[in-house]
């Protein structure tokens, strides 16, 4: 295989480095492109730019490939729980049992949000959006824990097991005390002895004097979801992390940033984008004809959402695992959603439509994660801080790869510029 590409401009060859990753993924290498030849690369929302090299999370998304940390995602979704293969996406290895049992205590050590952060929740109007809540509390944990949130790498890492623990108990408390704050309820604390997603659900759903004490099917249901989430390469919110990260900011600003980015409706928000358009599918008593022709029209204020990824392009083997999940676990709980049948119809209707197939448009992993939250009681406004929590793992491992790269450098990639050439400074009372 070629070790060099060559590139000729203006009657010069510039030759180029090939690099070549684990799984034969092939990239050129334009680093020293600007200095030698003065030309950049063009390619608008990096769509076929390779930030950094990462050992994390392998996708091909031609053939719906996703293995992290060389495990395929099935695997890990039949076997493995979230707080394991958190442990796998941040560490890199599976956990031994003397691993597993101390990552556990030390998130069951770190569950509890203190006093004086529970009284920032006091200053969000009762009817904040919960995303934007989510950003701000976790930004504050700099605040909060600045000894842990240097903004230097090297002290940072000093104290990256317990940052990281923190991140990853905090914010599912953080979560479900979002959710009771903005139902007027009291907040419900961590129980030490719960595993992780039986401690969340009993943070959400418990009463006072009331424990909820979540079904195994539940658990493993939330478990399931969370792991899904876990990670998915240099994604939008991935990607700000590292950005944010390379400027030596610390673990909890730059994840804040992430759940900021993760907020758009093109990206984590489209689980909640996916609900609202099967209820008013449902309310209207369409069968999804009218959605699907209004699709087709090419307007993105129309897109069918939970459709499309920026990089499947023929399924996503996460949609795979969770819709066949969706059916299983509102069988098991014994919940008829009519969403459910309006999804599986649209998605039916949607592979057969040329429009789709040409493009090759498949369900995502929204298309259906939105339908078990709400089978689990997790009202729409709560789905995107639940992928937030599930993909804390992802972004707390992407930060430790900028912060350990002693070769890294500050993202700051350049532009074309278009704007007026250079003119005049026009006095306010001489322009028309
Ligand atoms: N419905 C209808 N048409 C679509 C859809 C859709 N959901 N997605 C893409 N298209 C069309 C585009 O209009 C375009 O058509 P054209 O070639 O006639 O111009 C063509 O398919 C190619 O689409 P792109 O815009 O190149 O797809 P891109 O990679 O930019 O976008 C994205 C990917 C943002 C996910 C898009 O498919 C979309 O908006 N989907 C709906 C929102 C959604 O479900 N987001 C969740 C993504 S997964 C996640 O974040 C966890």
């Amino acid at each position: 295989m070629a070790t060099t590409a060559t590139l000729k401009l203006d009657d010069k060859e510039y030759p180029l480095p090939i690099l070549i990753g684990t799984e034969g993924e092939k990239a050129i290498d334009t680093r020293k492109l600007r200095a030698d030849s003065g030309y950049i690369c063009y390619d608008q929302g990096y769509g076929n730019t390779g930030s950094c090299e990462s050992a994390i999370t392998y996708l091909d998304g031609d053939n719906g490939v996703l293995r992290h940390r060389g495990y395929p995602i099935e695997d890990l979704a039949q076997h493995s729980d979230f707080v394991e293969t958190t442990y796998l996406i941040i560490y890199g290895e599976l956990p031994n049992a003397a691993k597993r049992k101390e990552f556990g205590l030390l998130l069951r050590q770190n569950a509890a949000v203190e006093t004086q952060m529970q009284r920032i929740f006091e200053g969000f109007p009762k009817d904040a959006p919960p995303m934007a809540m989510l950003s701000s509390i976790v930004a504050s944990m700099a605040a909060h824990y600045p000894q842990l949130a240097a903004n230097n790498f090297e002290k940072d890492l000093a104290n990256f097991d317990l940052a990281a623990a923190m991140m990853v108990s905090k914010i599912r408390t953080i979560g479900a005390m979002i959710y009771r704050y903005l139902r007027g309820l009291p907040y419900i604390f961590p129980k030490q002895e719960l595993p992780f997603c039986e401690n969340f659900l009993h943070m959400m759903f418990s009463e006072p004097y009331k424990d909820y004490v979540a079904s195994p099917e539940i658990a493993r249901a939330l478990n399931l979801l969370l792991l899904l989430h876990a990670d998915h390469e240099q994604n939008c919110s991935t990607s700000t992390v590292r950005m944010v990260a390379s400027s030596s900011a610390n673990l909890f600003t730059s994840i804040s940033a992430g759940i900021c980015a993760l907020s758009g409706p093109l990206h984590g928000g489209a689980n909640v984008s996916v609900m609202q358009m099967l209820q008013s599918i449902h309310d209207e008593g369409d069968d999804g004809t009218r959605f699907i022709e209004a699709a087709k029209s090419g307007g993105k204020g129309h897109r069918l959402m939970g459709f499309g990824h920026a990089v499947y392009r023929n399924f996503d083997p996460r949609a795979k695992i969770i819709g066949k999940a969706a059916t299983e676990v509102l069988k098991k709980l014994g919940v008829n959603d009519p969403l459910l049948d309006i999804a599986t119809k649209l998605e039916q209707a949607a592979l057969k439509d040329d429009y789709f197939l040409s493009r090759k448009l498949y369900p995502n992993v929204d298309f259906y994660s939105g339908i078990i939250m709400r089978a689990l009681g997790i009202p729409t406004n709560m789905f995107t801080v639940i992928f937030a929590i599930g993909r804390t793992p992802g972004w707390i491992a992407n930060w430790r790869e900028v912060a350990a790269n002693p070769k890294g450098r500050i993202y700051r990639p350049r532009q074309i510029y278009v704007g007026p050439v250079k003119r005049d400074y026009v006095p306010l009372g001489q322009r028309s």
